[in-house]
């Protein structure tokens, strides 16, 4: 089994204290080096996977691990009753909910302190649900994918959109130099954690992505498990219904 991967390797605290810690340290720079770093490809991600959802005209969202809430935000665009974002990074919410306040969005869009492995809700409560960048930093993925899918209606998607590794020369090559060697250098420049921006390619190597992915999926009682890979397998939106 794959040594698990933590932001701070030095520190012996668990993987979720430790991404909770990352990710309130870097909160005030993330908008900022997601869009930079992505050249603001990430937006259009988060679009393509929402859209996936519109035939089924959710009411009740979920969006798992909604960091400073982008998501959840773009779920707006299907015309819910309300999107609930969860997240365990006290830092990532503050961030997010100053935006939700800024936009006069507070009746629509909620983002409150949840754990993707224990999540608030009763089981059955959500239409569909969306995740951004967070399955791998869960600490138990299966937990978490087991949590979403006992708070998801029956009938209801799940929509995963997380990095993967493009495998075609030379994107292959190209992307391991910006992932590995570039963008660790501009992160720790930027957001002033050295870890946060290695622990990012190093997560992703570590992810069972493609079609792994899409088995744990099938195995945590997901059906019509379907993948879609993004801009050369750079990312994967990954879909499951209950
Ligand atoms: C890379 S950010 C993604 C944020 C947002 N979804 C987006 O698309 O930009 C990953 C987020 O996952 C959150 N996270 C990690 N483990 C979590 C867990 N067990 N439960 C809830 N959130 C979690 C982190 O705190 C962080 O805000």
């Amino acid at each position: 089994m794959k040594e698990t991967v933590v932001p701070y390797k030095h520190k012996s605290n668990s993987k979720k204290a430790q991404v909770a810690e990352m990710f309130d340290n870097i909160s005030h720079r993330y908008d900022f080096l997601n869009h930079v770093l992505s050249l603001g490809i990430d937006k259009l991600w988060r679009r393509k996977a929402v859209n996936l959802l519109r035939k089924s005209q959710p009411k009740m969202m979920l969006d798992v691990a909604c960091g400073t809430g982008d998501f959840a935000l773009e779920c707006l665009r299907l015309n819910p009753d309300k999107v609930i974002g969860i997240d365990i990074s006290h830092g990532m919410l503050r961030h997010g909910n100053n935006k939700v306040e800024d936009r006069n969005l507070s009746n629509k869009v909620e983002l409150i302190y949840g754990d993707s492995e224990n999540i608030p809700f009763e089981e059955d409560t959500f239409d569909a649900m969306t995740v951004g960048f967070g399955v791998r930093n869960f600490e138990n993925l299966k937990k978490g994918l087991t949590e979403m899918r006992r708070v998801l209606k029956t009938g209801g998607t799940a929509v995963i959109l997380e990095f993967s590794k493009p495998k075609a020369f030379p994107i292959k090559q190209i992307y391991g130099f910006y992932f590995h060697k570039l963008l660790p250098r501009i992160g720790k420049t930027v957001s002033n954690d050295a870890s946060a921006y290695t622990y990012l390619p190093e997560s992703v190597e570590a992810f069972p992505e493609g079609e792994d992915f899409c088995n744990i999926l099938t195995e945590c009682a997901y059906r019509d498990v379907k993948r879609k890979a993004l801009f050369f397998g750079v990312a994967t939106i990954y879909t499951g219904i209950k």
